[in-house]
């Protein structure tokens, strides 16, 4: 038999193992640090969400609601009669495709945006969309995202754009990145900006390559996000959105910029950046790294001060970005290493119980405690020698003689020159006290 096993994960939907978990979790514990610090409040919401959501926030048209959105079956007979004869399908639910439309729909139903209540959420977790796979584009991925509500100043722009360069900074990779900026305008600004974007791409229609007249068709602000070069060369001549946007939003934008620069944080303005969603006004933004390939976005977001009336709430200003956390750890190259146990029980056949029962007294004392207890066996010499790899500090040896006297030896792994000495279980809880308090306070 194989040692690989018969099954495989999907395509696109990957494995994270142990230590590309740690990265990642690094990432996390930067990004809730300081999304709480800041004010942020986490909401946790569900992976399965009513298709229509989507599609009324993304727009019909949207490349993620025509062939990204995974549609969830229900199969079985029971479910089928529970649901009046209809699967899951027909009611349309489906994995979530990005988090701005669930937190929205959240903050309405649960009545956080009464009377124009102000509010700063955090989310994290999976989403899914069914694109092609490479390098920085899976099917599931994982996203971190910050959204704001009932704040219509260009103050909460610079802040979110400011949390994200902070965790640029504390990742160590923020040389790496580079912001890119843009207005939309306001609703009205971008259809008289569309509609003249229409006009010229239509008088060049011929020079489009098939799927970008499609977009064209459904949303011809997309063909801006075009990557086909025929596409790209032809928008170099195209009306840009900046000589759109209209007064409101251009005092906006220029606050933005203002605040930004008071913070020294570097921007390129793009005006050819719009977004792939269709939710936004305004703001964009979009962090982009050097050295991933076509996939180089790795956080994006902006304004989006229509979507709640949209999803049928009260007018409320809001805002927010998501970072991609797949992307972001591939350009974390300082890798974050394992904590070390404390200490490691090494222990002679026959004494399980013994030494399972020392384990859960020092657990029970210690509850900051790293301790591997040995299992399956093995002697004395190769316990040692998993316990040195293991990394932890003291080895605590339980043989006949300190079992029946409830007694440890104690070896220092990481000083090999140090003599053992034999301590009480009482005493190897002190002293494990105190090593605990130098690992946590750098004593
Ligand atoms: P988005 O640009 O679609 O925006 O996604 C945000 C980030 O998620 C991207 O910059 C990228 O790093 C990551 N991402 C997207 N698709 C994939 C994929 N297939 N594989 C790996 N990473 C991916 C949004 O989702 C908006 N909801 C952001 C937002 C929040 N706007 C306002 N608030």
């Amino acid at each position: 038999m194989g040692t690989s096993g018969d099954f495989q994960n999907l395509r696109g939907i990957a494995d994270c193992l142990p230590a590309a978990t740690l990265t990642r979790r690094h990432l996390e514990q930067l990004a809730c640090e300081l999304l709480e610090g800041a004010g942020y409040a986490e909401i946790r919401l569900p992976l399965l969400e009513d298709v229509n959501l989507f599609q009324r926030s993304l727009g019909a048209g949207d490349d993620i609601v025509m062939k990204e959105i995974y549609h969830c079956f229900g199969s079985s007979a029971a479910e089928r009669e529970r649901n009046g004869g209809m699967g899951v399908a027909e009611r349309g639910a489906c994995l979530r495709p990005e988090g701005t439309a669930p937190c929205v729909r959240a903050a309405l139903q649960h009545g956080l945006l009464r009377s124009g209540a102000k509010q700063r959420l955090w989310y994290g977790g999976a989403m899914f969309r069914h694109e092609r796979p490479q390098r920085g584009r899976e099917r599931q991925f994982h996203q971190i995202g910050a959204e704001v509500f009932g704040f219509a100043g260009p103050d909460i722009d610079a802040e979110l754009i400011a949390l994200g360069t902070h965790l640029w900074q504390r990742l160590g990779i923020a040389n790496q990145l580079s912001l890119r900026l843009n207005s939309l305008g306001d609703a009205a600004d971008r259809s008289r900006y569309s509609a003249a974007l229409s006009n010229f791409l239509r008088g060049h229609l011929s020079q489009l390559p098939p799927d970008d007249q499609l977009r064209l068709e459904r949303s011809p602000l997309r063909v801006l996000d075009s990557k086909e070069e025929a596409t790209r060369a032809l928008l170099t001549e195209a009306p840009l959105i900046s000589d759109y946007v209209g007064e409101q939003a251009h005092v906006h934008f220029c606050e933005l910029r203002e605040i930004l620069a008071a913070m020294d944080i570097d921007c390129q303005l793009d005006p050819r950046l719009v977004r792939g969603l269709d939710y936004y006004n305004r703001t964009v933004f979009e962090w982009q790294a050097d050295g991933l390939g076509a996939q180089n976005a790795v956080a994006a977001g902006g304004r989006y001060d229509t979507l709640v009336t949209q999803l049928g709430g009260s007018d409320t200003p809001a805002a927010g970005f998501a970072l991609g956390v797949e992307r972001l750890a591939l350009l974390v190259t300082d890798e974050p290493l394992p904590a070390p146990p404390d200490a490691y029980i090494v222990l002679a056949s026959g004494l399980a119980s013994c030494a399972a029962q020392l384990a859960q007294m020092l657990r029970d004392e210690l509850p900051q405690l790293r301790l591997i207890l040995h299992c399956g066996g093995g002697s004395f010499k190769s316990q040692l020698r998993r316990a040195d790899r293991s990394g932890a500090v003291l080895a605590l040896l339980l043989g006949e003689e300190e079992a029946a006297q409830h007694n440890v030896v104690v070896k220092e792994l990481r000083q090999p020159d140090t003599s053992q000495r034999t301590l009480s279980w009482g005493a190897v809880s002190g002293l494990l006290r105190e090593r605990i308090e130098e690992r946590i306070h750098g004593k």
